[in-house]
C-alpha cells in the first residue's frame, strides 16, 4: 500500500519530532499528530516557536517548514484515525504505579485506549505502527483488541521503535544508525505492510541501513538497546567510585578502554546518575518480564544496573554534605542544570531531582539555574516526591533565570547537567561571590580541574581521586 496519510497519536518527546522529519522528509505523505492534551496541541500549533512544547536543535525550523504544508496538529484523535492509512502510536508507557507490577511493569492503559479507539473508528483497512517502546509480545494484544472490537476492517501491526536520544533528537532521525521494523513476516500481507514503512523510510535512509525482523525481535530489541546503553553507563559509574578512592582517574581510564575498539569510546561518560524517560522504566520493565518467565538471575543481572544508578546519585548527595563538615542545614548551594542532560527542556527521572531532595531533607537551602528548564517544571518534580509540602519545597528551593544569581553567596556549586555554556562562565566572577572555602561539585565532569583550584576553589569531579 502506497501511504499518503499518516496519523501519529501522541504529540510527545518522540511523536512531534518523529513525525516533523517524516513530513519533513515525505513531503508527498500527510502526516497528522493528535493529542488529547489540548495545552501541548496548542503550544505545538504556536506562532512563536520559541514555545513549542519539546525542545530540541533544530526542531523548529523544521517545523516552521512543514506545519500546514504536510504537517498538522490536532486535537480530533478520530477523524486523523478516519483518514490514515498508517497510524503510529507514540502514546506514553510509563512504570505502573498501581496493582500488580507496580513499580515495575510498563503501564499500557493509553496503548489499550488507542488500540480501542482505532477499533471503533476504522472503515478502512490499517496499518497500525507501534513506536511506543513496548513490552515484548505487546503486539498480539493490540491485534486481538483490534481484531475483536473492530469494524471487521483488516489491521496489519508493525513494531518500529524509536531510537532517538533527547538533545540530537532531529541528527538522530535525519540520519539513524538503523531503522528497525518488525511485522507478521509469516503472511503476505504482514509482508507488504512491512514494505509500506520501509518505503516511507527509503525517502531518506539508505535501504541497507533499514532492518527488517519479526514482530517479537523489534520489540525485545528496543528494550535490549536502552538495557546496553544504561549498563554502560552503570558500568563506568561504578568505576568512578573505584577512581575517586584508588587516586585514579574515571576519564583517563575511560579514553583508555574506549581505544579498544571492541569496547568502542561512546557513553562512557561518568556522571551523577542517568536519568531521561526511557532508561529506568525500560530496564524496569525488562526486570518485570524476566521475572514473570523465572528467569531471575537475568532479572538480578539487570535490576543492578538500576541499582548502581541510584546509589550514585545518593553517592553525589552524601559526598556534599560530608564536604561541607557533615552539614548543609541552612547553607546555600546553587544547582546548575535541571535537565536529564544538555541540550533538553526535558527533566523526567533527572538526577538532579533525587540530588536535591537528599539535600533538602538535610535542610539545605537550594539555588537552581537551567538555561531551558522553567520553574514550574522544577517544582512539580518536587512536588510529585511527595516529600515535603509544597510550601516547603517553594520556600528552601528558589528557582532563578541567571546563573550568576543563582551561585551568589553560596557555600558550593553542584553541576547536574552538562550545558555547555557552564564551561564558559566567568568562574573568577563567581568565586569572588561565594562563601569560602568555594566548593564546587562537577557531577558531569565538564570543568577543568586545573583551572578550577588555580582559581581557589575547593573541586570535586567524579570519578577524580585526590590521592
Ligand atoms: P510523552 O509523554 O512526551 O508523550 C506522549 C503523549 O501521548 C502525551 O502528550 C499524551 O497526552 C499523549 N497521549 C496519551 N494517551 C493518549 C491517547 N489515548 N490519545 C491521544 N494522545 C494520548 O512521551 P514520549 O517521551 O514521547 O514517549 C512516548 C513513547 O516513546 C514511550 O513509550 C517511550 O518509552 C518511547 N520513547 C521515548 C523516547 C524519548 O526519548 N522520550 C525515545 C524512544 C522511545
Ligand atoms: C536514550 C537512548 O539513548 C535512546 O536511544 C532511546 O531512544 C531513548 O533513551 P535519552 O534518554 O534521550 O536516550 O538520552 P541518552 O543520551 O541516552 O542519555 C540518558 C542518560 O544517560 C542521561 O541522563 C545522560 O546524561 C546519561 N549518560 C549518557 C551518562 O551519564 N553518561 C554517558 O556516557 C551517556
Amino acid at each position: 500500500m502506497k501511504i499518503k496519510n499518516i496519523c501519529c497519536i501522541g504529540a510527545g518527546y518522540v511523536g512531534g519530532p518523529t513525525m516533523a522529519v517524516i513530513a519533513k522528509q515525505c513531503p508527498g505523505i500527510k502526516v497528522t499528530i493528535v493529542d488529547i492534551n489540548e495545552a501541548r496541541i496548542l503550544a505545538w500549533n504556536s506562532n512563536n516557536f520559541d514555545d513549542l512544547p519539546v525542545f530540541e536543535p533544530g526542531l523548529a525550523e523544521i517545523v516552521k517548514e512543514t506545519r500546514g504544508r504536510n504537517l498538522f496538529f490536532s486535537t480530533e484523535v478520530d477523524k486523523a484515525i478516519d483518514e490514515a492509512e498508517m497510524i503510529f502510536i507514540s502514546v506514553n508507557t510509563p512504570t505502573k504505579t498501581y496493582g500488580k507490577g507496580k513499580g515495575m511493569a510498563a503501564d499500557l492503559k493509553y496503548i489499550e485506549l488507542c488500540a480501542r479507539q482505532i477499533a471503533r473508528v476504522a472503515k478502512q483497512d490499517k496499518i497500525v505502527v507501534e513506536k511506543s517502546t513496548l513490552p515484548v509480545r505487546t503486539a498480539s494484544a493490540i491485534k486481538s483488541i483490534l481484531d475483536n472490537t473492530g469494524n471487521g476492517v483488516q489491521f496489519q501491526i508493525l513494531s518500529n521503535p524509536e531510537f532517538l536520544a533527547e538533545g540530537t533528537a532531529v541528527q538522530d532521525l535525519l540520519n539513524p544508525d538503523r531503522v528497525l521494523i518488525g511485522g507478521d513476516t509469516s503472511t503476505k500481507e504482514g509482508n507488504e505492510a512491512v514494505k509500506s514503512l520501509v518505503e516511507v523510510y527509503s525517502n531518506w535512509i539508505p535501504l541497507a541501513q533499514i532492518l527488517t525482523t519479526n514482530l517479537w525481535s523489534s520489540e525485545l530489541s528496543k528494550l535490549t538497546a536502552n538495557a546496553f546503553l544504561a549498563q554502560r553507563v552503570s558500568s563506568i559509574n561504578a568505576m568512578s567510585e573505584i577512581c575517586e578512592e584508588t587516586g585514579a582517574d574515571v576519564q583517563e581510564v575511560s579514553k583508555a578502554i574506549g581505544m579498544d575498539s571492541r569496547i568502542g569510546p561512546k557513553f562512557l561518560n561518568a556522571s551523577v546518575g542517568f536519568g531521561g524517560s526511557c532508561f529506568q522504566k525500560d530496564i524496569l520493565n525488562l526486570v518485570y518480564i524476566a521475572k514473570s518467565y523465572g528467569l531471575n538471575e537475568a532479572a538480578d543481572y539487570w535490576e543492578q544496573v538500576i541499582l548502581i544508578n541510584e546509589h550514585q546519585k545518593n553517592r553525589f548527595s552524601d559526598n556534599i554534605v560530608k564536604t561541607l563538615y557533615n552539614t548543609v542545614s541552612g547553607k546555600n548551594i546553587a544547582f546548575l542544570g535541571w535537565a536529564f542532560k544538555k541540550d533538553t527542556n526535558d527533566t523526567r527521572e533527572s538526577p538532579a531531582i533525587k540530588v536535591a531532595d537528599n539535600l533538602l531533607n538535610e535542610q539545605a537551602l537550594i539555588s537552581v539555574y537551567d538555561p531551558k528548564v522553567i520553574e514550574e517544571r522544577i517544582y512539580a518534580d518536587l512536588d510529585y516526591l511527595n516529600t515535603r509540602s509544597e510550601e516547603e519545597n517553594r520556600s528552601l528551593l528558589k528557582v532563578m533565570t541567571n546563573p550568576y544569581q543563582a551561585c551568589d553567596n553560596v557555600h558550593a556549586v553542584a553541576v547536574l547537567t552538562e550545558w555547555d555554556e557552564f564551561k564558559d562562565y566567568d568562574w573568577k566572577k563567581i568565586y569572588a561571590n561565594m562563601q569560602k572555602p568555594a566548593f564546587v561539585f562537577d557531577g558531569r565532569g565538564v570543568l577543568n580541574k586545573e583551572a578550577m583550584e588555580s582559581i581557589g576553589f575547593v573541586y570535586y569531579k567524579i570519578g577524580s581521586g585526590s590521592k
